[in-house]
């Protein structure tokens, strides 16, 4: 029985299914993608396992490609950001100190909740700074995939659906997200005071006195640490949010200096022009 082929098909089955060749396009982009897959794999494979065989299996196996499909292939690989934003509200943001602290902190789960979960749980450093999880896992299951935080300061939005404009104002969010770390920023500031008030002063002055306030408190925390908030006097709340952003601006100093390693695709693409 004759049916025309519709979105709900995928062509190249209903093409099978009707006994119709498939057209030259479709053909040459099948034909480009099995040798990528063959490419990417044998060259991971050579990589690992046998080195001395790679290159001239590689080079063979590329010389049998047109230039256009070598130019396809070229277009795909992802090199390195030819420029790097400077973020005019960050001072902070080219600094090898901060840096340094920003480091630490992405690895601190002392910031959570339930003092286990840091930046790093969601971007791990031999993931390419993602998890590979369909959804985040924080304190419960968010609603989006982790981002990978490789070459960040290249581009003007930050989230999936670009609602941060800067680094810094990014890397705060997840510290106060209920889903994530579940923190709140005067627990924060009170952490950076215990434990890294050094390197903080150093960067960024001296830091408020914390003394004679509670240990939790934020204007979007839990309902208790809202209230605590509330109780808080205004220049206390200036000084705690100004520990927080500066908290935010270290760890942007070190996600600037993280970048995209080598893949098998790139490996490849040495040998494509
Ligand atoms: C529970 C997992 C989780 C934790 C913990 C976490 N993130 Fe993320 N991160 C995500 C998810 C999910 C997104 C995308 C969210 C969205 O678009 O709404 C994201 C996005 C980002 C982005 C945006 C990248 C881009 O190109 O736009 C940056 C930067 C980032 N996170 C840094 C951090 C920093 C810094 C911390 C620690 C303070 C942190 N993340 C903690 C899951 C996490």
């Amino acid at each position: 029985m004759q049916y025309a082929c519709s979105r709900r098909i995928s062509l190249r089955a209903c093409q099978r299914n009707r006994g119709e060749p498939r057209p030259y396009a479709v053909r040459r982009l099948g034909r480009l993608a099995a040798q990528l897959t063959i490419a990417v794999a044998s060259a991971w494979l050579g990589c690992t396992a046998h080195p001395q065989d790679s290159q001239g299996g590689r080079t063979a196996g590329l010389d049998q490609w047109t230039p256009d499909e070598k130019a396809q292939l070229a277009a795909m690989r992802l090199t390195p950001a030819a420029t790097v934003n400077v973020d005019p509200s960050n001072r902070v943001a080219a600094s090898p100190e901060a840096a340094q602290l920003g480091k630490l902190l992405f690895n601190d789960p002392r910031f959570s909740r339930n003092s286990a979960i840091s930046c790093a749980s969601c971007h791990h450093p031999d993931k390419q700074f993602q998890d590979g999880l369909p959804r985040a896992l924080g304190l419960s299951e968010g609603v989006r995939r982790t981002m990978p935080v490789v070459d960040v300061t290249t581009g003007p939005w930050y989230f999936w659906d670009g609602r941060k404009d800067s680094l810094w104002a990014q890397a705060v969010g997840p510290l106060e997200d209920q889903k994530e770390h579940g923190g709140n920023r005067l627990h924060d500031a009170h952490v950076l005071q215990d434990h890294y008030r050094r390197s903080y002063e150093a960067l960024f002055g001296p830091m408020p006195d914390l003394s004679g306030l509670p240990q939790n408190a934020s204007p979007l925390g839990t309902e208790t640490e809202k209230a605590a908030w509330q109780k808080l006097d205004s220049q206390s709340r200036a000084g705690v949010s100004r520990v927080f952003a500066n908290m935010g601006k270290a760890l942007a100093a070190y996600e600037a200096t993280l970048r995209f390693g080598d893949s098998p695709l790139r490996s490849i693409c040495r040998w494509c022009e």
